[in-house]
């Protein structure tokens, strides 16, 4: 096994990256039975351990690694099935943080996993490009709006400058009405397909309010079958959405 490292990009704040990258993780490990090692690369401000409740911050976190606290190997890693998650607690100091050494963990998970899921910060700075830089590829995340779009093409840009190709684009928070960018816009603009369009969906919310992925609580929400489509495009099988969910995307 040699992982691919796949970072979840937006560049706007607050658009789905945690969640798309928590569920995509979740639903490439359950559904599609990867290896899947996911890891809070928000460096200074995280909050996958809040998406989770059975994570625990007082186990080993990404930034006891990057400090030398604790000598590591994947047995120590929180595990859930094939998901094993590593959180962040956040670095104060961003002078402790250094790029070099968060390439050299992450690339010595590897060999251990079929997948590393990075949850990537807002924004375009040192955090942003440090996840874009550690990256095999970049999965983008959109919301519906002109600014979330504009930002995306932004994030395209950096990366293919340092040499990563985009994967495609995940639209989410879809609403039915409204002025909102269509996925024709998105794809136009940033020259990469649309492979999901996730609806602003109440499943999502409830999902984060229990503590689990939206895709292990509501597997049948039309949000799960739209990152399970996603996860099967990633890892090459077709999506495993069950009879209801191709019934579903008919419509
Ligand atoms: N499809 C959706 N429908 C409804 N609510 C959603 C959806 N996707 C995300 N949310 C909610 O939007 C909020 C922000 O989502 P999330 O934390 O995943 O964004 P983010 O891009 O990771 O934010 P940040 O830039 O701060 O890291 C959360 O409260 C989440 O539950
Ligand atoms: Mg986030």
């Amino acid at each position: 096994m040699s992982g691919k490292i796949i970072s979840v990009q937006s560049g706007k704040g607050g658009v789905g990256k945690t969640t798309v990258a928590l569920n995509l993780a979740a639903s490439l490990a359950r559904d599609y039975g990867r290896r899947v090692l996911l890891v809070d690369g928000n460096i200074s401000t995280p909050h996958l351990h809040l998406y989770v409740k059975d994570l625990d911050l007082s186990k080993v976190t990404l930034d006891d690694i990057l400090v030398g606290n604790v000598d590591f190997d994947t047995d120590i890693i929180q595990r859930f099935g094939n998901l094993y998650i590593l959180p962040s607690k956040g670095f104060r100091d961003p002078d402790l943080f250094s790029v070099e050494d968060y390439r050299s963990v992450l690339y010595s998970f590897k060999p251990d996993f079929d997948y590393i899921i990075l949850d990537s910060s807002p924004g375009i700075g040192n955090e942003t490009i440090a996840n874009i830089s550690v990256s095999d590829d970049i999965l983008l995340v959109s919301g519906p709006h002109v600014p979330d779009a504009v930002d995306i093409v932004k994030i395209k840009a950096i990366s293919e400058n340092m040499g990563k190709s985009g994967i495609g684009v995940v639209m989410n928070k879809v609403r039915r009405f409204g002025n909102h960018v269509k996925p024709v816009d998105i794809e136009t603009v940033s020259g990469l397909p649309v492979l999901a369009k996730i609806p602003y969906d109440h499943s999502i919310t409830k999902a984060m309010a229990l503590g689990v992925p939206t895709v292990h609580a509501y597997p049948r929400s039309k949000a799960s079958l739209e990152i399970k489509k996603v996860a099967g495009f990633i890892s090459g099988e077709p999506p495993k959405i069950g009879l209801l969910g191709r019934l579903r995307h008919l419509f």
